[in-house]
């Protein structure tokens, strides 16, 4: 695999292992690419994405261009995290003059969003909110502050600043935005928030941001067509998802995603909902967790290295390319540094018997990264798949919401 690879000792270690699994993954691979399992139309989207969508979202991010030099993108979950995750892992890639892109509306704190409004206060802003439902409390809330700033701004012209990406269909958010004439795209009715990534949910804040949203698709194009094999021994990313469900059943509980750089932390945390929020059920799922070095190998990795041998870990490294910085320890470069304690990880973790992968972005750095958000949205779903699980639900997620606007009446 050219745009991301992919290493464990885990995989000629425990090849007779994940073997077994040959004929369960073949049956798995052929039911999420039949178009029969609800929530899978992300699995064949990166080569089905209609031409016009594409053209859309690159014509009205140059729109906002035109009007805007800030886009406050509102949204929670799957509604943000996936977009994040890319504006800020590509933050040192060249791209086209764009738009600041800042979120809103993915937690409940006051001071943060009075910040954020005092932030943007003197700049020419347009809103996008996401919300599948288009009924999120958080999305709303802050809609609402947002939408006010506009109002106040721009007057009735406000409007015509607002995008709402919403279900193609229904719901509350598509019946304002019809009503007001927001600009709107819709979310194939197929799609659930955290595999909508490739879908316009993540490409319109990236486009706006000034990235090339035809390489993000073509990398994961090129993932789609390396990841379309049912046979398992060809196919890494069934193999990595075999090895999580191995790992689980030894016990390794826990899955530390540790990121190299400041700039890969969102994706980790992109990472993080992925795997928790599909895998987190009938009392089974590996939990994953955001690990950032360097400084997390000043506190975590001591357990890593000697705790509970509850976890395994998922070391993501950049491609290191030249350096920026004259800077130098040992005459050596910050790269150079970052990728010798890369390598250092990668050994001990292996001498003490802690399993470990490691996952290496390349350059061109954007087609990498639409690889990587596919392959890991297919081996979550193959995870899941093997252990019975529903990879597109969210039942937990429904519990705290229905009790929360339980009690909102009752206040
Ligand atoms: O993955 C998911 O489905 C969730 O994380 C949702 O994206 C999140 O709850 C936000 O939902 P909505 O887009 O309906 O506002």
């Amino acid at each position: 695999m050219s745009l991301l690879s992919v290493e464990s000792p885990l995989f000629s270690n425990k090849r007779d292992e994940i073997n077994k699994f040959t004929a369960s993954v073949a049956k798995e691979h052929q039911l999420l690419h039949s178009r029969e399992l609800p929530m899978t139309g992300w699995v064949d989207y990166p080569v089905t994405i209609p031409a016009e969508v594409v053209s859309r979202i690159k014509e009205e991010a140059a729109n906002v261009r035109q009007i805007a030099n800030t886009m406050v993108v509102i949204g929670i979950g799957g509604s943000f995290l996936g977009a994040k995750a890319c504006c800020d892992l590509l933050r040192y890639e060249p791209r086209e003059d764009g738009v600041k892109v800042v979120f809103a509306g993915w937690n409940l704190s006051d001071e943060y969003h009075a910040e954020l409004l005092r932030q943007i206060s003197d700049d020419d802003v347009v809103l996008c909110v996401v919300s599948k439902s288009g009924s999120t409390v958080e999305t709303s809330m802050a809609f609402n502050l947002f939408k006010d700033h506009l109002m106040r701004k721009y007057g009735e012209s406000y409007r015509d600043r607002i995008y709402a990406i919403t279900d193609e269909k229904e719901g509350l958010l598509r019946l304002e935005a019809e009503e007001n004439g927001y600009k709107l795209f819709g979310i194939d009715e197929n799609i659930g928030g955290r595999y909508s990534i490739l879908t316009v949910v993540g490409l319109f804040p990236i486009a706006v941001q000034g990235y090339d949203i035809e390489k993000l698709i073509s990398g994961a194009r090129r993932a789609y067509n390396d990841l379309n094999t049912e046979i398992l021994a060809d196919n890494l990313c069934y193999q990595y998802a075999v090895l999580r469900h191995i790992l689980f059943e030894e016990g390794r509980y826990v899955e530390a995603f540790s990121v190299m750089a400041p700039h890969l932390y969102v994706f980790s945390e992109w990472l993080k909902q992925l795997f928790a929020e599909s895998e987190g059920k009938n009392k089974r799922g590996v939990l994953p967790f955001s690990v950032r070095y360097s400084t997390d190998l000043h506190s975590v990795g001591q357990f890593l290295e000697e705790g509970h041998p509850i976890c395994f870990e998922s070391i993501l490294e950049l491609p290191y390319g030249h350096s920026r910085l004259p800077a130098s320890y040992e005459n050596k470069t910050y790269k150079e540094l970052s990728k010798i304690v890369c390598d250092a990880v990668y050994k001990v973790r292996q001498e003490n018997n802690t399993p470990i992968f490691r996952f290496s972005f390349k350059e061109p750095l954007v087609e990498s990264c639409g690889y990587a958000l596919y392959f890991f949205e297919k081996a979550c779903a193959m995870c899941c798949l093997l252990q019975g699980i529903d990879p597109f639900d969210q039942p937990g997620v429904e519990i705290y919401k229905a009790e929360m606007l339980r009690l909102l009446k009752e206040e």
